[in-house]
């Protein structure tokens, strides 16, 4: 539990920044955050973040699947109440399948398609949706619980909100994204795929940032962590707040660029590894500007060489500060994964768990932010 506000009146009077009568660990923790008033049963909110995290990872990873096995089309209405049902009458599976059979990816790629595969890459999205239905109600149902018995404070009262509005937002990115893929196309846009899945990213970011601003339950439990975050520092300098955003918006970019790749089914080419077809670039690399954002042998380059440079940054870090092997080791597992993907020219099984070991590295990153920021405030 957290300490008692009779035993503890600082605590009561959210005054936590000059704390005399907190045990000095616990002041440590808590002085990071001056400005937010801890909740009330800190422990079941934690809980239920953390929750709200593990369907967001699970959602994305149903969405790489998704992806991988060429199902996203494969609804072609916007139904947010009804759609929550798949359909329950050979008369209805064959509605939807005429209206796939309209769309340019069933004309171009799938055509003559039977109705038992179209049911195949069917439910991949529609359980790509209902997870995205679930995760709705794994939010909203605790929110409104936790804030009509006051056990919110003001700050996370107004997080709670904004990570609704902004599962609201993916929703409809997503069919923003799902509709790019009708008109004459037989993929969907990898731009608008990259804003879909940068979209999960922040909400990702959002609850790890949302989870560490809350103390853990007990009083001991803190004391041990701050003995051992303590005992970990006097070894190496905490990373420079600077260097450590840097890392931080590195990763994002190769993230994004990571959808690119896979959005224009860049990893389908270039199979061999290092060289690119017997060349150190392919022969196209940025033959325009346009190349950039447009040229799948382009954008493979330059995900490859992104990955070089975060190595590199992860060897530094590693070398001179605190937490800078765990980015460094989480970087080159990345790195391997994305390799084999590559080498196997993208089977679902390790297309998706590419896609999970890039979320693992980009919370360790966020972690190098944060713990620059506690770094920081606690000094100041
Ligand atoms: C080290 C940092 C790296 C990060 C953070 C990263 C991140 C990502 C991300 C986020 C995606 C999109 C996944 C999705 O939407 O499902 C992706 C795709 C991909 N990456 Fe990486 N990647 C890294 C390194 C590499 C390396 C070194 C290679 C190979 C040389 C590689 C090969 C690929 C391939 C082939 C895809 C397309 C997979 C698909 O079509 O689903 N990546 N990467």
């Amino acid at each position: 539990m957290f300490p008692d506000p009779r035993e503890y009146p600082c605590v009561a009077a959210a005054d936590l920044a000059a704390c005399p009568c907190l045990p000095p660990p616990l002041s440590t923790t808590l002085r990071a955050v001056p400005h937010l008033v801890p909740p009330r049963s800190p422990q079941a909110i934690r809980r239920w973040l953390w929750a709200v995290l593990a369907v967001t990872i699970a959602l994305m990873q149903v969405g790489a699947i998704t992806r991988l096995t060429n199902s996203g089309l494969s609804i072609t209405e916007w139904r947010p109440l009804l759609g929550t049902f798949p359909p329950l009458s050979q008369a209805e599976w064959l509605r939807v399948f005429e209206l796939y059979k309209t769309t340019s990816q069933y004309k171009l790629a799938n055509y003559g398609f039977s109705l038992e595969s179209f049911q195949t890459i069917f439910w991949w999205e529609y359980i790509h949706r209902l997870l995205g239905r679930l995760i709705g109600l794994v939010v909203v149902v605790p929110y409104l619980f936790f804030l009509v018995t006051r056990r919110l404070p003001r700050w996370l009262a107004l997080a709670g909100a904004g990570l609704i509005a902004l599962g609201g937002m993916q929703g409809v990115v997503g069919w923003w994204m799902v509709q790019s893929g009708f008109a004459n196309r037989i993929e969907v846009s990898h731009l608008r795929l990259s804003i879909h899945l940068a979209l999960a990213f922040a909400v990702v970011a959002a609850l790890v940032v949302i989870i560490k601003q809350i103390p853990r339950g007990a009083v001991g439990e803190a004391s041990v962590t701050g003995a051992r975050t303590q005992r970990l520092r006097q070894n190496k300098p905490t990373m420079p707040l600077g260097l450590a955003w840097l890392t931080l918006l590195l990763v994002c970019l190769q993230v994004v660029i990571g959808a690119w790749v896979a959005g224009t089914n860049a990893g389908q080419i270039y199979t061999d590894f290092p060289l690119f077809g017997g060349l150190v670039l392919p022969s196209e690399y940025l033959a325009t500007a346009r190349h950039l954002v447009f040229d799948p042998g382009t954008i493979q380059a330059n995900h490859r060489l992104l990955a070089y440079v975060l190595v590199g940054l992860g060897v530094v870090l590693a070398w001179r500060y605190h937490m800078g092997l765990s980015f460094l080791v989480a970087c080159l597992i990345q790195g391997i994964i994305g390799v084999i993907t590559l080498l196997l020219a993208v089977p679902v099984f390790w297309g998706a768990f590419h896609q999970f070991g890039a979320i693992a590295l980009f919370i360790v990153a966020l972690s190098l932010v944060l713990q620059g920021h506690h770094a920081h405030r606690a000094a100041g």
